[in-house]
């Protein structure tokens, strides 16, 4: 009986010493196989006399669903090891923070020119988009700049091929724009019926050679036309002060109409505007170019000047937006940088 208890605690040992299935495998052949200790028991069985046999073979077989009893218990607790090992290795680890798509959101001055469009809509103001490369005539013919007039160099161009140019301002709107409505009403205005009124705004991006921290090569405009039976340049300061109390949200700011010079308005005037309180106080700021719309503009629209007459301004959208967000460099705006960028979410 102690012998048989001996194996069975040998082959106890042997299996708790497999570490993989195969160990376990060959410690079972040692004990349970064709040759192993158990078998070499049960084969001596033959020389004993028929009580030897069955008390012997009794105590054999208990010893032997021991061993059985004792490797099975052992292949459970393989098997769970490595399924551990498998679990360990594939694990997913929840908790690592996701890769987020950023969502992205409106350009500073997209959002500017969206309030633009909405403030003079609500004053009924038409809203017109037109071509970026521009020729000679919308740009600068049309406007009544004379052919070898060095106005023309007020604006320093860019030309592109065919004699085309980036339009320098958003003004050229103005005769497209203009010529179109007056197409649309001439049948009944030659049947007597007078014009209603030309009320449009055209934003934009416009083109001129210069950079610096205030001048960028693109940048935008708002152009405003008013042309009417007998609108006057007292609309003009009415518009654009509700306008800018408006956009800026304050009426703590003052207007200035400075005397300038635009060959397609006479009088012309720059505006400057002025806030009488916060970081930008006390300052002029330069917000638009404005004016009464020359007589041959008026005519270039195929309109008779004496009947019709009105006011245009173009205001920088670039400028605005910067005063509006206290944003002291313009390149600030083309440098597509997403630290900037997001603070306008
Ligand atoms: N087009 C002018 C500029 O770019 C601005 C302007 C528009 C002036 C309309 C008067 C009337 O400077």
């Amino acid at each position: 009986m102690t012998e048989l208890n001996a194996i069975v605690e040998s082959a106890r040992a042997a299996f708790s010493l497999a570490v993989t299935p195969a160990d376990l495998e060959n410690a079972k052949a040692q004990f349970l196989g064709k040759t192993g200790r158990m078998t070499e028991l049960m084969k001596g069985l033959g020389a004993l006399s028929v009580d030897e046999k069955k008390s012997r073979g009794a105590a054999i077989n208990l010893s032997k669903q021991a061993i059985e009893a004792a490797l099975t218990e052992r292949r459970a607790a393989l098997a769970l090891a490595e399924l551990e090992v498998q679990l360990k290795a594939e694990a997913l680890d929840v908790t690592l923070a996701g890769r987020k798509r950023g969502m992205g959101s409106l350009h500073p001055v997209s959002l500017s020119m969206e309030r633009i469009e909405q403030i003079f809509g609500s004053m009924g103001f038409d809203v017109a988009d037109g071509p970026e490369i521009e020729n000679d005539w919308y740009n600068f013919g049309a406007l009544n700049f004379p052919e070898d007039h060095p106005a023309r160099a007020m604006h320093d161009t860019f030309y592109v091929e065919g004699g085309k140019l980036l339009r320098t301002h958003t003004s050229p709107m103005q005769n497209r724009y203009a010529v179109q409505h007056v197409k649309k009403h001439k049948a009944a205005m030659s049947a007597g019926a007078v014009m209603p009124e030309i009320r449009v705004i055209a934003p934009g991006r416009t083109y001129r050679v210069d950079s610096d921290a205030t001048h960028s090569p693109m940048f935008h405009q708002v152009e405003g036309l008013w042309i009417g039976q007998n609108v006057s340049f007292k609309d003009l300061k009415v518009v654009f002060t509700d306008f800018c109390h408006t956009f800026f949200e304050t009426k703590d700011l003052e207007l200035r109409f400075r005397p300038s010079y635009f060959p397609f308005t006479e009088p012309s005037a720059e505006i400057d505007i002025q806030f009488q309180s916060g970081p930008l106080a006390g300052r002029w700021l330069e917000v638009a170019g404005s004016g009464q719309v020359h007589p041959r503009v008026v005519e270039n629209f195929g309109l008779d000047p004496e009947q019709y007459i009105g006011f245009a301004f173009g205001m920088g959208a670039d400028r605005l937006t910067m005063l509006r967000y206290g944003v002291n460099d313009l390149r600030l705006f083309f440098d597509g940088d997403i630290r900037f960028l997001s603070q306008f979410q």
